[in-house]
């Protein structure tokens, strides 16, 4: 856990970092949509004007507040030390790991959750091309790593959850990344000329091909988009091309018990 050790030794940095109230956050476990979210909100920043999106790379425009790399790679820490605010930041911190500043600052925060499946596949495919994290090795065992939340930013489960119970007192707008596919399905008509061009520049094959958002942009030392692109399909359902139906009913009767405390309203198809 190559990277995982530089955040643990830096973690008193990060826990202290104290944002501006004019700071937002855009929280998700890996592979639920961040980029298209990032992208989403910088094209809302910037009323749809695709050029001034394309000012820098992902990892630029939005420092991701708990990475480290060995220098002299900078962190997110760095990033932001050197940006005035506003300043969107992005985190897979789960909320408990959240620096307080945030909330005491009234930050505003997106949360995007995606559905479990949908995630783990996406996750096993991002292990495989990601080698700053461990390989995932089989899918079969995969499967119950992710189910026990041994894997990079640990449980699917208690993150969902735990952001989804705070979700109200701590004014967090919580999204579904099976809901924002659904958003290019209201008809041209009824949108409008900004809103029509954001959700075209955020297509999948627009952010596939965008340079400053298909992750291209990190050595591919780190990721080998040979094994598998970092923009690999950005489908509800392709969970369906990996589970057997064994294992879909051995992962669906896990997860009744997981996430029994709560009533939250994923879709695993469209
Ligand atoms: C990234 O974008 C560039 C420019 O459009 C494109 O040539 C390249 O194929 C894309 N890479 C991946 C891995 O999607």
């Amino acid at each position: 856990y190559g990277k995982l050790n530089y955040i643990v030794q830096k973690w008193s940095n990060i826990s202290a970092f104290c944002p501006d109230p004019s700071d937002m956050l855009i929280a998700t476990y890996p592979k639920a949509g961040t980029t298209w979210t990032q992208e989403i909100v910088d094209l809302l920043l910037h009323n749809g004007d695709e050029e001034a999106c394309k000012r820098a790379s992902t990892s630029d425009r939005f420092p991701f507040l708990e990475i480290q790399y060995p220098p002299p790679i900078p962190s997110g820490l760095d990033l932001l030390k050197n940006m005035k605010p506003p300043r969107v930041i992005k985190t897979h911190l789960p909320i408990q790991l959240v620096p307080k500043g945030f909330w005491e600052n009234k930050c505003k925060v997106i949360y995007v959750a995606r559905n479990a499946k949908d995630n783990l596949v996406s996750y096993y495919h991002f292990d495989r091309m990601n080698q700053a994290q461990p390989q995932p090795g089989p899918w079969e065992e995969y499967i119950q790593k992710f189910m026990r939340g041994k894997v990079a930013w640990g449980s699917w489960y208690d993150h969902v959850k735990d952001y989804w119970k705070e979700r109200e007192k701590r004014n967090i707008l919580y999204l579904f990344f099976e809901d924002l596919k659904k958003v290019a399905w209201v008809p041209h008509a009824f949108r409008s000329g900004v809103s029509n061009r954001i959700v075209q520049l955020t297509s999948f094959k627009n952010m596939r091909d965008n340079p400053m958002a298909n992750y291209t942009f990190i050595p591919k030392i780190m990721f080998d988009h040979s094994i598998s692109p970092f923009m690999r399909r950005g489908e509800v359902g392709d969970w369906t091309n990996h589970f057997t139906p064994a294992q879909s009913q051995m992962f669906d009767e896990d997860y009744a018990r997981q996430m029994a405390d709560v009533d939250i309203p994923f879709c695993t198809s469209i």
